[in-house]
């Protein structure tokens, strides 16, 4: 008997045709019955390029369907929490796209309204079921690298498309809320506790608003995690978990690639040994444990408390940008570097 979950998408969005819908359509227990566009025609082409049986030309539409049991939300950020609420309305099960929300507001919103329709809800931080990152918890834990002491990630990729949702604030733009939002889940998932205080440096695109260039240092009760995050910079990523007596390096730690092994590098005082995990789709295997949930097989792999945790840092993050930061001083007779040595510094 066929127990797949029956799934139905909001909107066409690139994450979810290029990424999201193939790789649950290869899963155990999803399948993938309907996309809706605001346009009939989009939502039609990318049924007949995915081979979804149904394509609305509304979200309501799709949300009225009485066969779908659950959606993905892969909107833009601002209309994360706001359609997944109606989602819940209409008794589907959501799975909707990272950062959850706007804010911790709209995230305790999300959170009641699961709440009262008895819904499951989560966030899609498919890193979260990544076996590459199962391990490195499980490595934490077993203080095989000593007591986590920092957390030190980079973030980064170079768009500057006005058009993009990611460079138009009022959809929840910039940097921060697009991919700081991932060293600060995995930060919180190593340290499996909240940080207390944050410190944070913000600098924005002078013409779009959004901020282009995010550094952190996050202080959580055993340590630190300290990340930078780019929308404008050469496209990067790396983790890198430093303990007591050693360090685990995650050679591509949020987009893992479906058709190759992923690696992870564990230096013990100078001896490092590669850990290998055979390919795997971080997004199939996401879709299928949210699905699982679904059938009360378990639970949904990033739970709206997590995510609320995660809004609760970032907007520390934002916060902790604007106060007043500390000024170098020059002391008399040793002045600061002069101006041409600077120059030629940054060059
Ligand atoms: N987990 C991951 O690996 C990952 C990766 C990339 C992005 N994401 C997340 O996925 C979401 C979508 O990202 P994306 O890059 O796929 O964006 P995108 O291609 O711009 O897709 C967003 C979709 O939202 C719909 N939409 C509804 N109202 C809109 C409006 N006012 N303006 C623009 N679009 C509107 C559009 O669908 P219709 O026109 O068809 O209605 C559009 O295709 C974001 O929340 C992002 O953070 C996650």
């Amino acid at each position: 008997m066929n127990n797949k979950v029956r799934w139905g998408i909001l909107g066409a969005a690139q994450i979810g045709i290029n990424k999201v819908i193939p790789a649950m359509q290869k899963g155990e227990w999803s399948q993938v019955t309907a996309i809706a566009s605001r346009d009939l025609n989009k939502a039609q082409a990318a049924a007949a390029k995915l081979g979804i049986p149904t394509a609305y030309g509304s979200y309501e539409e799709l949300l009225a369907d009485p066969e779908i049991e659950a959606i993905y939300n892969p909107l833009p950020n601002h209309l994360h929490v706001p359609w997944s609420i109606k989602g819940a309305a209409a008794g589907k099960h959501v799975l909707c796209e990272k950062p959850i929300g706007m804010s911790a507001a709209e995230c305790e919103e999300l959170i009641r309204a699961r709440d009262k329709y008895g819904v499951r809800i989560g966030e899609a931080f498919m890193v979260r079921s990544h076996p590459q990152w199962l391990r490195a918890r499980e490595l934490a834990r077993s203080g095989e690298i000593g007591s986590v002491r920092a957390i030190v990630g980079v973030f980064s990729y170079f768009n500057v498309k006005p058009e993009n949702i990611r460079n138009i604030p009022e959809f929840g733009g910039g940097a921060l809320m697009d991919i700081g939002c991932y060293p600060i889940q995995v930060s919180r998932f190593l340290f499996e506790e909240e940080p207390v205080r944050v410190q944070a440096a913000i600098e924005r695109d002078p013409a779009m608003g959004t901020d282009r260039l995010t550094s952190a240092v996050l202080l959580f009760p055993a340590g630190h995690a300290v990340f930078t995050c780019s929308t404008q910079m050469s496209p990067y990523q790396k983790v890198n978990i430093f303990g007591t007596k050693g360090r685990i390096e995650m050679e591509i730690p949020f987009n893992a690639p479906p058709d190759k092994p992923s690696r992870i590098f564990v230096d013990i005082g100078g001896t490092i040994r590669t850990e290998e995990f055979p390919p795997c789709d971080q997004y199939t295997l996401q879709g299928d444990e949210f699905s699982r949930a679904v059938r009360g097989l378990g639970e949904v792999p990033t739970r709206l408390e997590d995510s609320l945790g995660n809004m609760r840092v970032i907007e520390a993050v934002v916060r902790s940008a604007g106060q007043p930061d500390y000024e170098l001083k020059a002391s008399p007779g040793f002045p600061a570097l002069p101006a041409p040595a600077r120059r030629h510094e940054s060059s």
